[in-house]
């Protein structure tokens, strides 16, 4: 049964690109730092019929990548979604050390650390697919979004080079841009006033299914 690897996927787009790639037939590897709510996401995927499997890894710990990989050395391994992500909003001067280091660590150096770790094992079999989940602040700047838009901005940039970099192969690259979405991405700041505004994760992740065949996948906010 092929793998496929999502990072983040306790919780909001995580957790439903697993549930629609399980239903798909993958073996879905649920990655992220918090144990029990990978726990819950592998149960409704057993529940469903599908397969899956949790594994703790904070993606800014190259440890911790490593580890994981060694875990899944008899896996045939055909995806990795980097979708683990933070974001600290508000004017650029009010966002500490701290605040600008999490949102690079994980946002940028996670993917790249993750893609790294992945890419041999794509190669070796010449086929997979490797999913960055950036957002619309990788395409445009934005208020009070400075420094997560500079993250996503890299990302941005570092798939459109390993699109390049893999263009003779078939290992598929994919970009995907959206705009805000109803999940606990927010719950700890108030830069989104009404989150009920905002598209479900769940049709977020179904529109990405349904447009998988394109390398750039922009999906804009609900209007
Ligand atoms: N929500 C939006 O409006 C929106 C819009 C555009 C793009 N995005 C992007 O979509 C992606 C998914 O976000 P979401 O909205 O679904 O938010 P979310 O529910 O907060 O999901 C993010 C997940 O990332 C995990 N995570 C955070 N830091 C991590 C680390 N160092 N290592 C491993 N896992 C880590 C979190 O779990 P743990 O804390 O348990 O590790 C969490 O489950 C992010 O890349 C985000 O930037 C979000």
């Amino acid at each position: 049964m092929k793998s496929v690897i999502i990072t983040g996927a306790g919780s909001g787009l995580g957790k439903e690109l697993a549930l629609l790639f399980a239903g798909q037939g993958f073996h879905i590897i649920l990655t992220g730092r918090t144990l029990e709510k990978l726990q819950s996401v592998e149960q409704e995927i057993h529940e469903a019929g599908g397969s899956a499997q949790s594994y703790t890894v904070d993606i800014t710990q190259t440890k911790d990548i490593s580890k994981l990989m060694t875990q899944l050395q008899n896996h045939e391994l055909y995806g990795l979604i980097n979708n683990a992500g933070v974001g600290h909003f508000g004017p650029v001067n009010s966002l500490s050390a701290h605040d600008i280091q999490e949102m690079f660590e994980t946002n940028t150096l996670g993917t790249i650390y993750m893609t790294q770790a992945v890419l041999p094992l794509l190669k070796e079999k010449n086929e997979g697919l490797l999913m960055n989940i950036i957002s619309t602040a990788g395409l445009k700047g934005k208020v009070n979004e400075s420094v997560y838009v500079a993250s996503k901005f890299a990302v941005r940039g570092f798939t459109e080079s390993l699109q390049k970099e893999l263009e003779n192969t078939n290992i598929k690259v994919k970009a995907v841009y959206m705009g805000g979405m109803d999940t606990p991405f927010w719950d700890e700041n108030d830069h989104i006033k009404d989150k009920s505004m905002l598209r479900s994760p769940k049709a977020v992740a179904a529109m990405i299914l349904d447009h998988i065949e394109e390398d750039s996948i922009v999906i804009e906010s609900k209007k």
